[in-house]
């Protein structure tokens, strides 16, 4: 996959490098982070987005926060959780954003007690443990995103019409992407998929995102307004729906871009499978369904001006504007994840794929 050299963060000679995503695909421009306010701004402002991409960018977040640190351990340790804290407030819905942060500070706690609070050599030494964890989290992102194109190419056949919302590519994560990941794998190995991208309103990372990764990559894709889904589906030129999620409950209601919901209910009707790719560090079992999971709302100003050169609506028009939707799990057929596909019960599968992930 030579032509996906295209990666959301990167962290070289100690510095974090987020690549802007709210410029693409004008321009892949890369900019420094040099602060937890640096971090926060950019998963907020979605310079750095997709569920899995925010955990990374979140855990590289932390250790940068603290990095520059000098005392003892006690000063350290609250620094840390003030800072995980603060990281965790910049986006509601995605769970590996809290997943992540957790996991650094349970890598620190295992390994430094109480007892070590004053010894000098143990800040430095927590320090190292947070950049490795943090470089693991994205390693094991980019396998589990390989695992799942592997296990997505087992339900999708060469040829096929392939609808996407969203994007949850490569840019979404550390590499590859959750369901364009066996679009990207089957683009390699000649499987000729037709993919339709709906732009995705308001935020358009369908249009500027999807189109533009798999274009890059050579992959046969059509954009199309979201509004048109249903009528590519009564054409027979959709033979399978894949998407990504933010959060999974545990009974299998997930949550991902708004307009997904719309999508699978569309789906349902024209008896198109409709599958999610969801790695494990997704699948939240503290949240019993799809009713818990809290909603981003963002600015209206996304949908009535943001793209346009003059107002699409009335100045001072309400708006109601969620960043995502829940799924009900009964319109899953499978869901994809790094250690395999799960169908339903979901309530007793999930648990079974994420029992040993706490
Ligand atoms: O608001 P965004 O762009 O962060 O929303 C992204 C999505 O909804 C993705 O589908 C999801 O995070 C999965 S990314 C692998």
């Amino acid at each position: 996959m030579e032509k996906l050299d295209i990666t959301p963060l990167k962290y070289e000679n100690d510095k974090l490098m987020i690549l802007d995503q709210t410029r693409l695909p004008g321009e892949e421009v890369y900019e420094e982070m040099s602060t937890a306010e640096d971090v926060w701004d950019a998963i907020y402002r979605l310079k750095v987005r997709g569920a899995p991409a925010i955990g990374d960018a979140a855990a590289y977040g932390l250790y940068i926060s603290v990095r520059d640190y000098q005392g003892d351990m006690e000063g350290f340790r609250s620094l840390l959780k003030e800072k995980r804290d603060y990281l965790c407030s910049a986006r509601p819905t995605a769970v590996n954003l809290e997943w992540a942060l957790n996991r650094m500070c349970s890598k620190f706690e295992s390994l430094f007690d109480d007892t070590c609070q004053n010894a000098e050599t143990a800040v430095d030494e927590a320090k190292a443990v947070l950049i490795a964890e943090a470089e693991k989290i994205k390693e094991e992102d980019m396998e589990a995103c390989l695992a799942m194109g592997e296990y997505g190419l087992e339900l999708l056949k060469p040829g096929m019409g392939i609808l996407t919302h969203c994007n949850a590519g490569t840019i979404a994560t550390a590499k590859y992407g959750t369901c364009l990941a066996p679009i990207h794998l089957g683009q390699e190995r000649g499987y000729g998929f037709k993919v339709f991208a709906d732009e995705t309103r308001p935020l358009l990372q369908g249009a500027r995102l999807t189109a533009w990764e798999l274009q890059k990559a050579g992959v046969d894709v059509t954009l199309i307004c979201d509004n048109m889904a249903s009528l590519v589906m009564r054409n027979g030129w959709i033979d399978a729906v894949v998407v990504g999620c933010d959060r999974m409950a545990a009974n299998g209601d997930g949550a991902n871009k708004i307009g997904t919901s719309g999508v699978a209910v569309l789906a349902k009707e024209y008896g198109i499978p409709f599958y999610m790719f969801v790695p494990t560090s997704t699948i939240d079992p503290d949240t019993p369904t799809g009713d818990q999971i809290t909603i981003e709302l963002r600015d209206g100003d996304e949908i009535w001006q943001m793209w346009y050169e003059k107002p699409m609506a009335p100045e001072g028009i309400k708006t109601y504007n969620p960043a995502f939707d829940v799924t009900p799990a009964e319109y899953i057929t499978a869901v994809v994840t790094e250690k395999g596909i799960v169908y339903p019960p979901y309530n007793e599968n999930l648990k079974k794929i994420t029992e040993g992930n706490k």
